[in-house]
């Protein structure tokens, strides 16, 4: 009987050290979190580039599909003797400015849909914030094209005084709500619930009778870990970032609400 007791105790103290461990490694990653941009009206290009670059390569999670060759098109290479994307910009939709076409990409991606491509690049503004949105036009810019994003550009499609503040970005809410969680991290633009969001990975239906609160936890802190059979194709497309921006607390509501999504 007391073997039991022993064998219970033991399972019982490395459930609460696991635990313990997860929840110490994940604060630290929450440091690496950029700061808000705050990219006032007498921002510099340089300035601007260099923050867009980041979002490019990090929190934007732009590379799990551009650049991988087939998914999506090359936009700091050549795409089919086009030029990188700030050389052909300007010469997707006649009329459209390099930069207000660049803008549309990221905001409202379904609006042109380059030829011989699938319509899965999520809407931007449900991960970025909208000066981090205009970095990133900055940066695609200088990829073989001339930057114009301005100061007044992001103070332009800012909302007006009195209206409610802009989000923030991804990093900034404590919100605890799994729902909520859902579409301000953009997990809605490739997931679907209850009818609603991007068809582009698994649907959250019943997603607790597939799997284990820790292997969901698990797939969302490292999204290579494994891959949802029947997704194969869409492999390395789930962005690896989210373990930075979501704190541990955040991290565990939407692993419980999923876990027992039976
Ligand atoms: C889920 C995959 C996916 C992600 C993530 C993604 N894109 Fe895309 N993107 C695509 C696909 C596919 C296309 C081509 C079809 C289309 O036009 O929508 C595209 C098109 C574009 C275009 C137009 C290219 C051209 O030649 O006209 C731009 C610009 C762009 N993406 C920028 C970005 C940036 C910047 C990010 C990150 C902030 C990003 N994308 C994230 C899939 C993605
Ligand atoms: C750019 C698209 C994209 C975004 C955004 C995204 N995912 Fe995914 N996710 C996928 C794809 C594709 C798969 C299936 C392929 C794989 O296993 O990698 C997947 C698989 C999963 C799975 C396993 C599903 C199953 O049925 O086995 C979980 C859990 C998950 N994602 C959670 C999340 C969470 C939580 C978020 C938001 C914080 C999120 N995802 C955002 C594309 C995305």
């Amino acid at each position: 009987m007391w073997k039991t007791n022993l064998k219970v105790l033991a399972i019982a103290l490395l459930v609460v050290g696991f635990y313990t461990t997860v929840a110490h490694i994940i604060p630290q990653l929450q440091s690496e979190v950029p700061e808000a941009l705050a990219l006032g009206s007498g921002v510099t290009p340089e300035a601007l580039v260099a923050a867009g670059e980041k979002i490019y390569n990090g929190a934007g999670g732009c590379t799990a599909c551009h650049g991988l060759g087939t998914r999506a098109p090359n936009l700091i290479t050549d795409y089919k003797g086009q030029g990188a994307v700030g050389a052909r910009c300007g010469t997707r939709k006649p009329g459209m400015a390099c930069k207000a076409y660049l803008y549309e990409s990221l905001t409202q991606p379904q609006a042109y849909i380059v030829q011989g491509f699938d319509p899965i690049m999520p809407d931007m503004r449900k991960q970025l914030s909208d000066d981090q949105i205009w970095a990133a036009v900055a940066f695609l810019e200088s990829q073989g094209g001339e930057v114009d994003v301005t100061g007044e550009d992001i103070a332009k499609s800012a909302p007006a005084k009195g209206a409610a503040p802009a989000p923030t970005g991804p990093a900034m809410t404590a919100t605890l709500d799994p729902v909520a969680l859902y579409s301000e991290k953009g997990c809605i633009g490739c997931h679907q619930m209850d009818g609603k969001g991007g068809a582009v990975g698994p649907s959250w239906d019943h997603i607790g009778s597939r799997r284990s609160a820790a292997s969901i936890r698990r797939k969302i802190i490292d999204p290579k870990s494994d891959t949802t059979k029947g997704f194969e194709k869409f492999a390395g497309m789930m962005p690896a970032t989210f373990g930075q921006m979501l704190t541990a607390a955040q991290l565990e509501a939407l692993v419980t609400f999923l876990a027992n999504k039976k």
